[in-house]
């Protein structure tokens, strides 16, 4: 299955993204991770990333184009991927048209994580991270069972994004509605677009993925 979830910063895809990942046994692609990485290694892309991403504006097309298009190409592609973060231009989703047409692939859907905005500075303000397996939780949504520990590894050092502060979360919700949200439209007129309530409970948000990709899958 290859799907996309399309969504503001905040509305979850990354945390629904790993329990799709589960089920479907499908890599989880984010573009944002894939940045971090490049930043935290210092690479010449990294370098060039990391000034943008803290402004909460788009790095370059050229360059997210390049990434994905080696990316998708991996072994753990091969039974499919979702793609969180990408396309986030009509450049990009234009671009992602030509690569998979090219690899003779297609996408099975792309679904919408609907949120208000006004939850979503919260969500962000909130949210960290294990700094030892990448777990994602929140200090009022999601929290370890053990204050300071993570469930998942026990780990007890944690980080939280540069790019997580309330300004420059404005700067990326602006950026959203004006350069991503135009590919909703593009995707219905590909008949591809689906939709579910990103404003319920993590777990409920989760549920209603399942129902509506376990047709698909
Ligand atoms: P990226 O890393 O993709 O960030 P984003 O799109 O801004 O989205 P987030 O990761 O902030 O939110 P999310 O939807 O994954 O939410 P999460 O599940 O973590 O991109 C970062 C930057 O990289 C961009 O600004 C840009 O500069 C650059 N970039 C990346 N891709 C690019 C591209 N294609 N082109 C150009 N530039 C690109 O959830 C958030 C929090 O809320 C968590 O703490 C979670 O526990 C909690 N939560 C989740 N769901 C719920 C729920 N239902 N109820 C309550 N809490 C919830
Ligand atoms: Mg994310």
């Amino acid at each position: 299955m290859r799907l996309i979830l399309l969504g503001p910063p905040g509305a979850g895809k990354g945390t629904q993204a790993k329990r799709l990942m589960d089920r479907y046994g499908i890599a989880q692609i984010s573009t944002g991770d894939m940045l971090r990485a490049e930043a935290a290694a210092g690479s010449e892309v990294g370098r060039e990333a990391k000034a943008v991403m803290e402004a909460g504006k788009l790095v370059s097309d050229d360059i997210l184009i390049r990434m994905l298009g080696g990316r998708i190409g991996q072994a753990d592609c091969a039974k499919g991927f979702i793609l969180d973060g990408f396309p986030r231009t009509e450049a990009q989703a234009v671009a992602l048209d030509g690569m998979l047409e090219q690899k003779a692939i297609k996408l099975d859907a792309v679904v919408e994580l609907r949120v208000n905005n006004s939850a979503l500075v919260d969500r962000i303000a909130g949210r960290y991270t294990c700094a030892a397996c990448g777990v994602g939780y929140h200090d009022a949504f999601q929290k370890p069972k053990r204050a300071g520990v993570c469930d998942a590894c026990g780990g007890e050092t944690f980080t939280r994004r540069a790019d997580d502060n309330r300004e420059t979360v404005a700067a990326r919700l602006v950026v959203y509605h004006d350069q991503t949200a135009p590919l909703l439209p593009y995707y219905q007129a590909q008949g591809l677009l689906g939709g579910v309530n990103g404003m319920a409970e993590i777990d409920g948000v989760t549920v209603e993925l399942f129902a509506l990709l376990d047709k698909v899958a």
